[in-house]
C-alpha cells in the first residue's frame, strides 16, 4: 500500500474511488460541496433520497458521476453530528478500509476536513489512524491453500486529499499509520500460522531476521543459557514439549545517538530503555492439565503477546523511533508428556522464589516471571509484559478492551490514554495486596492458581512479585488478540496501543530539555 497527500480539489481527483464522509444531518462540508457543486447537484440529491444509511459507517457506492474527474464516488455516512465522536469515525474508516479493499478500483482518494474529525481531534491524528486502519483492512493472510482462488482486488495507493499543503507531523503521520500496519500484519500472520508452522525457533529466526534487516541487535538464549541463569519455572513449562525453548532478547537503541534512528541530543536517553515482554506459547494444551478440545485449535494464538512484541520492534524500526527499546520473548510449548510437568510440582524461578504449579495450564505466568526477572538487568524505565494470560480476562471485560493490570498509577493512566487515542483501548483492574491471599502454598514461596474468582488479576498479582524492582503495567490481552467464529484469525491488537505509547514517548523526549535527567 502506498499513500500520499495531495491538495487536488476532489471534484478534480483523477482516481478510481473517491471517499467522501459525510454527517446525515448537516449541510455538506466545502470539499464535499465542491462536488456536488461539479455534479450539479446529484450527491445532495443522494443524499435527500434516503440511500445512505444514518448510521456511521454506512456506505453508497455512486458510478460515473458527472462533472466529477474520478471513476467511483463512495459516500460514507458518519452518523448524526451531534453524536459523533472517536466510534462513529472508526466505524466510518473501518467501513472505508473494507470498501477500498473490495474494490477493483487501484486507487483511491479519501477527503478530509476538519469539520468531519470527532471533538479535540486534529488532522494528524486522523491521518495516522485513517493509514493505520486502511492499511490493515488490506491484510489477507497467505493461506497455504490446494485452490488458489482469490483474485487480485483492492486499492493499493491511497491519496489524501487536503485542503492545504501538509506538515511535517502530517507527512510522517501516514508513514507512522502504514508502519503500525505492517507490524499489525506480521503479528497477524504469525499468530495465525499453525503451531507447526510458527514454532519457537520460527519466533527466534523472524526476530533475528527483524534485526538484520534493521540493523538493532537480537540475542537467543538456549535452553542451556536458561539453565545457566536458572530459569526453572520457563524451563518447566518447556519439559513436556519436543519444540526447544527460546528466550529471545531483542535491544533497538533509537534513543542512543548514532545508533538506530536518528540521532538524539539528549545524551542520557539510551540508559533506561522501555521493556516489553511477550508470552510467547507457540501451543497451549494446557500440559498434563489439559485443555478440553472444544476450540483448542484457537491456543496456537497462545504466542500473540510475544508477536506484538517482535511487531513492534518492526513497527519502531519502521518509524526510526527515537526510543531505546528492549523485547524479551520467552517461547516455548505447553505438552503433555512423560516428561512433562505435574500438578503439585515445586519449581524455582531465576528470582530465587519457588512455586508450587497447582495445574499446568496456568502455563503463561510460569515463562514471564523468568522474563520479568530478567529484565531487571536493563535498569528499565519501565517494564509492559503482553499476554493472553487468563480466560476469566475475557469473562470480564469481554473483547473490546484488553485487561490493564499496573503496580504504577502514572504508567497505567498513559496506556489508558494511548489506548483511547488508538482506538485498542484498555480497562484497569485492581492489583490490591489483598489478593495475593490467594495464591498462598503450603510447599512453596506461592501456587501459581489462586480459587476460581478473579482470575485475571490473580494470574497479575502472581507477576507483580516478580515486577517489584521497576514501573510495571501487565496488559491482558485473551480477549483481544484474536476473533472467533466465521472471523477466525489474529486482530493484530494490541499493536496500535504500544506503538501510539511510543510515539508519545518518543515525543516527550524531542520536548524534553536537553539536559535533563531521563
Ligand atoms: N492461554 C490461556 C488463557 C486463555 C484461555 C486465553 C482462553 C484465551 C482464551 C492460559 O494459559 C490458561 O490456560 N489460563 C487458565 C488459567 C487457569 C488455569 C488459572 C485459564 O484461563 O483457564
Ligand atoms: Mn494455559
Ligand atoms: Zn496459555
Amino acid at each position: 500500500m502506498k499513500f500520499t497527500i495531495k491538495t487536488t480539489s476532489p471534484e478534480k481527483s483523477e482516481t478510481g474511488i473517491l471517499v467522501i464522509c459525510v454527517f446525515t444531518d448537516t449541510p455538506l462540508p466545502p470539499g464535499a460541496q465542491a462536488v456536488n457543486k461539479a455534479s450539479h447537484g446529484k450527491l445532495s440529491g443522494f443524499l435527500s433520497s434516503g440511500d445512505l444509511d444514518g448510521k456511521a459507517g454506512a456506505t453508497l457506492l455512486l458510478y460515473g458521476l458527472a462533472g466529477v474527474a474520478a471513476e467511483r464516488v463512495l459516500l460514507v455516512s458518519l452518523g448524526k453530528s451531534d453524536s459523533f465522536g472517536d466510534k462513529a469515525w472508526r466505524d466510518a474508516l473501518a467501513a472505508v478500509g473494507k470498501a477500498l479493499a473490495d474494490t477493483p478500483a487501484e486507487d483511491g482518494a479519501l477527503m478530509f476536513e476538519e469539520i468531519a474529525l470527532p471533538p479535540g481531534r486534529d488532522l494528524t491524528w486522523a491521518l495516522r489512524q485513517a493509514s493505520r486502519i486502511v492499511a490493515d483492512c488490506a491484510y489477507k493472510f497467505d493461506a497455504p491453500r490446494i485452490k488458489n482462488g482469490s483474485t487480485k482486488r483492492g486499492a493499493h495507493k491511497i491519496a489524501f486529499l487536503l485542503s492545504s499543503e501538509p506538515n511535517q507531523p502530517q507527512k510522517e503521520a501516514i508513514s507512522h499509520g502504514q508502519a503500525i500496519a505492517e507490524g499489525m500484519a506480521l503479528v497477524k500472520t504469525l499468530a495465525n500460522l499453525g503451531a507447526n508452522v510458527c514454532t519457537p525457533a520460527k519466533l527466534a529466526e523472524t526476530a533475528l531476521a527483524l534485526g538484520k534487516q534493521f540493523k538493532f541487535d537480537v540475542n537467543v538464549l538456549e535452553r542451556g543459557d536458561m539453565e545457566k541463569l536458572g530459569m526453572g519455572a520457563l524451563l518447566s513449562v518447556a519439559r513436556g514439549s519436543h519444540q526447544e525453548p527460546k528466550f529471545i532478547v531483542m535491544h533497538y537503541r533509537g534513543g542512543s545517538p548514532g545508533k538506530n534512528g536518528k540521532a538524539h541530543k539528549n545524551k542520557n536517553s539510551g540508559s533506561h530503555p522501555i521493556v516489553l515482554v511477550g508470552k510467547g506459547i507457540t501451543f497451549d494444551s494446557g500440559g498434563i492439565s489439559l485443555k478440553p478440545g472444544a476450540e483448542m485449535d484457537e491456543m496456537k494464538f497462545d504466542m500473540c503477546g510475544a508477536a506484538s512484541v517482535i511487531g513492534a520492534f518492526k513497527t519502531i524500526a519502521l518509524m526510526e523511533l527515537p526510543v531505546d527499546v528492549v523485547g524479551l520473548v520467552p517461547a516455548t510449548e505447553n505438552m503433555p508428556s512423560g516428561n512433562a510437568s505435574r500438578p503439585g510440582d515445586v519449581v524455582h524461578s531465576m528470582s530465587g522464589q519457588s512455586i508450587e504449579i497447582l495445574n499446568t495450564d496456568a502455563e503463561g505466568r510460569l515463562i514471564l516471571c523468568d522474563a520479568l526477572t530478567y529484565a531487571e538487568r536493563f535498569s528499565p524505565d519501565c517494564v509492559i509484559d503482553i499476554a493472553t494470560l487468563t480466560g476469566a480476562c475475557v469473562v470480564a471485560l469481554g473483547r473490546i478492551p484488553s485487561g490493564l493490570l499496573s503496580t504504577d498509577d502514572a504508567l497505567a493512566i498513559e496506556l489508558t490514554q494511548s489506548g483511547l487515542d488508538s482506538g485498542d483501548r484498555v480497562w484497569r483492574l485492581p492489583l490490591w495486596e489483598e489478593y495475593l491471599e490467594q495464591i498462598r502454598s503450603n510447599f512453596a514461596d506461592m501456587a501459581n492458581v489462586g480459587g476460581r474468582f478473579g482470575g485475571a488479576i490473580t494470574g497479575a498479582v502472581f507477576l507483580s512479585r516478580f515486577a517489584g524492582g521497576y514501573k510495571w503495567a501487565h496488559l491482558d490481552i485473551a480477549g483481544t488478540a484474536w476473533l472467533s467464529g466465521e472471523a477466525k484469525g489474529a486482530t493484530g491488537r494490541p499493536l496500535p496501543l504500544l506503538s501510539e505509547f511510543l510515539i508519545g514517548r518518543a515525543k516527550a523526549r524531542n520536548t524534553e530539555p536537553s539536559g535533563s535527567p531521563s
